[in-house]
């Protein structure tokens, strides 16, 4: 029995499809969800399922870093999932949690990856490169961005007349489809 907790900075459904998975799982269960923005849709959506959730500044991620650990460890965390999660993580918390983080990137990682490659812009780039495919990239997370070990990579193709938002699309449904179950996999 496991228990997982999301960090996510925006829209959130990743972190939706996670929380939706693992409410029909009888032995792992999304205990929290974590967010460095008071905005953040993903913590309307995780409320509208009844998670509970905590929303932390950069102080408390890289400063002072024992409140957040606290919360963590009250909630007897066994793996951090980054859906979304826009910063950094911090070295303490990799340390903590090392090889029990994971996050997933928009693109076939090592191409299109690092600082500055997230949302549509990694599409944007994708697509200006003339790739007749793009994917998703689920993997370790270390001090770098994009930088961990691989765990698993799907396909799609990029059509010759995407845009940015229609490349999203197909890429988001792809995430949805695969990285709830093997966040299940990995527990
Ligand atoms: C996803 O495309 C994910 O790969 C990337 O950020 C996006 C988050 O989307 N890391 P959402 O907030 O889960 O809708």
């Amino acid at each position: 029995m496991s228990n997982i907790a999301i960090f996510a900075s925006g829209n959130g459904s990743n972190a939706e499809a996670i929380i939706k998975y693992f409410a029909e799982d009888s032995q792992d269960h999304v205990v929290l969800l974590l967010s460095n923005r008071r905005g953040a849709y993903a913590l309307q959506r995780a409320a509208n399922h009844g998670i509970e959730s905590f929303v932390f500044d950069r102080q408390m991620l890289y400063d002072n870093t024992a409140e957040l650990v606290a919360v963590l460890e009250s909630h007897k965390v066994d793996l951090i999932v980054l859906a979304g999660f826009m910063m950094l993580m911090s070295t303490p918390i990799i340390e903590l949690y090392r090889n029990r983080i994971v996050n997933i990137h928009p693109a076939l990682l090592p191409k299109f990856g690092g600082k500055g490659m997230y949302g549509d812009h990694v599409h944007r780039a994708v697509i200006a490169a003339c790739e007749c495919e793009s994917g998703i990239t689920i993997h370790h997370v270390t001090e770098q961005y994009d930088d961990g070990a691989t765990i698993f990579q799907a396909r799609c193709p990029v059509a010759k007349d995407d845009t940015a938002e229609s490349l999203a699309a197909r890429i988001h449904t792809l995430e949805h489809e695969h990285y709830p179950r093997i966040i299940k996999q990995l527990l």
